[in-house]
This record gives structure tokens, sequence and C-alpha cells, in this order.
């Protein structure tokens, strides 16, 4: 208690009493953040290069637009002339950018407001935490949740096509990626914070309440994904990536994707 005290009266930006190497978390993210950042928008201005049968990138499902290959387009939408990835990514973004993890990760790496527990922050501007603009958009999350949910749909209806090849079915090393990345995202997704609520918040008695059984199961699996929440939203963020630039190099023919089965 005594220390908490006194390291909170270390006053001024990056000011504390902890002896610790407190930077090296909010630095890891800003680099983490920014390399993924950076080659996700790099991916989906791409516009080519993202779908070698089966295997069609995750930024790029479902493919909607007249560039689309005909096999896989859900959509036409001849009046877009960019990428077709550029169509949903603001779901993803959105749903990223909410998301109460990466919140708290990227007010301390790149708004330093606060760097880290018990360290200085700006001082001479009011805090008004999420309840003014623009900050108080972050209460969408919870929709940008139900629009992710549908694009996780599609990931996994992806993930099962990634297993039926031109000479029918097989498991190529492609596959596997495509169904560990699917992987990753539904027990990000299935850990979110909302979900958790939405499942299994407002009751006090789940004995008592009506479906109380179910939504118990559905609050216990969600709080099972939620307990690693932070280790979910950092392995399916790097793999995402990894699994974009897996089939990138298969459809423009630098690697040849090796079948398994
Ligand atoms: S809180 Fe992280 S995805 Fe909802």
């Amino acid at each position: 208690m005594e220390a908490s005290v006194a390291i909170s009266r270390a006053e001024g930006l990056g000011r504390t009493l902890r002896r610790d190497r407190w930077w090296v978390a909010p630095l890891s993210v800003a680099v983490g953040l920014g390399i993924c950042g950076a080659y996700a928008t790099w991916a989906i201005f791409q516009g080519r290069n993202y779908f070698a049968e089966p295997y069609l990138s995750p930024f790029y499902s479902p493919c909607l637009g007249a560039q689309c290959p005909e096999e896989i387009r859900l959509l036409e939408f001849g009046w877009w002339p960019m990428s077709p990835a550029i169509l949903l990514m603001w779901v993803i973004l959105g749903f990223r950018g909410t998301c109460y993890y990466y919140r708290k990760a990227y007010y301390r790496a790149y708004f330093i407001d606060p760097p880290a527990c018990a360290v200085g922050e700006h001082r001479g501007h009011r805090y008004r935490g999420e309840t003014a603009f623009p900050f108080v958009l972050q209460n969408l999350h919870r929709y940008f949740l139900y629009l992710s949910a549908f694009i996780l749909a599609f990931l996994w209806y992806d993930s099962l096509k990634a297993f039926f090849f031109e000479d029918g079915f097989g498991v190529g090393v492609g596959t596997i990626v495509l169904l560990v990345n699917v992987g990753l995202l539904t027990g990000y997704t299935f850990g979110c914070h909302s979900l958790r609520h939405l499942v299994g918040g407002n009751v006090d008695c789940y004995s008592c309440a009506q479906f109380g059984d179910g939504r118990h199961r559905l609050w216990r699996g969600a709080t099972f994904f939620n307990r690693n929440h932070m280790a979910w939203a950092w392995t399916s963020l790097i793999y995402v990536c990894l699994a974009d630039l897996y089939v990138r190099l298969v459809a423009s023919g630098i690697i040849t994707d090796l079948r398994i089965l």
C-alpha cells in the first residue's frame, strides 16, 4: 500500500518510482502493431495475388467486387474500382481497434496516456475517458463483433474449401495454414468481452434465469477464451498476416504449395 502511494506521487510525463523496465511492454506493442498494421495495409491495397486455388487470403474473404475471380466472388459490386479487401476492412479494423485489450495497448503505446501503471502522464488536459468524441465511438465494439462474426463464418467456409482441390479432396500446407488461422481468429472472437457479456451478462442467478443452463455453459466457454484474450489477440493478428503472406507467395509463384495428402 505504501509503495503504491509513493509510486503514484511521481509526477510528470514518464516519471515514476518503478524500477522495472516498464517501457518494454508499450514499446513492444508500438513496434508489433506498427509492423502488422503496415503489412496488412500493404496487403489489402495490393488487390492481387490473394487467391491460389483453393486458398483465399483471409484479408479478402468474403470476396466482393468485379475483380474477384468468378469461383470465389460473393457479390459483383461492379462500381468498385479498387482492391476488394478494402470493402470489408473497416469491419476488421473497427473490431480490433475498439477491442478492450487493444485499446489499453495502443493508448499506452501510441498516446502514452498513460505510458504504464504508476508512470507519470501528460498534464494539463482534461481527462474525459471514452465519454466524448471520438473515443465515445469505442462503445460501438459490440456491433463490430456482430459484423466480424459474419466474416468469421466465411473464413470457416474458406478453410473447409481449402480441402478441395481440382483433383478432389486433399490436404496441402495451405489447408493447414488457413485452418490454424481461422482457429486463432475464433479463439480471439469467442473471448471478446462483449460476447461474454452478451451470453452471460445481466444475470444474477443462472439457475433462476430463462435458458440459464445454456447461458451458463456459453458464458463458461467465453470465459475460457477470455482469460487469455491478449494472447489470442496477438497470435491471431500475427498469424493472419502470415496466412496472407503464404497465399500470396503461392499465388505469385514464388513458392509451391506442398500437398500432404
Ligand atoms: S474485447 Fe477484444 S475482441 Fe471484444
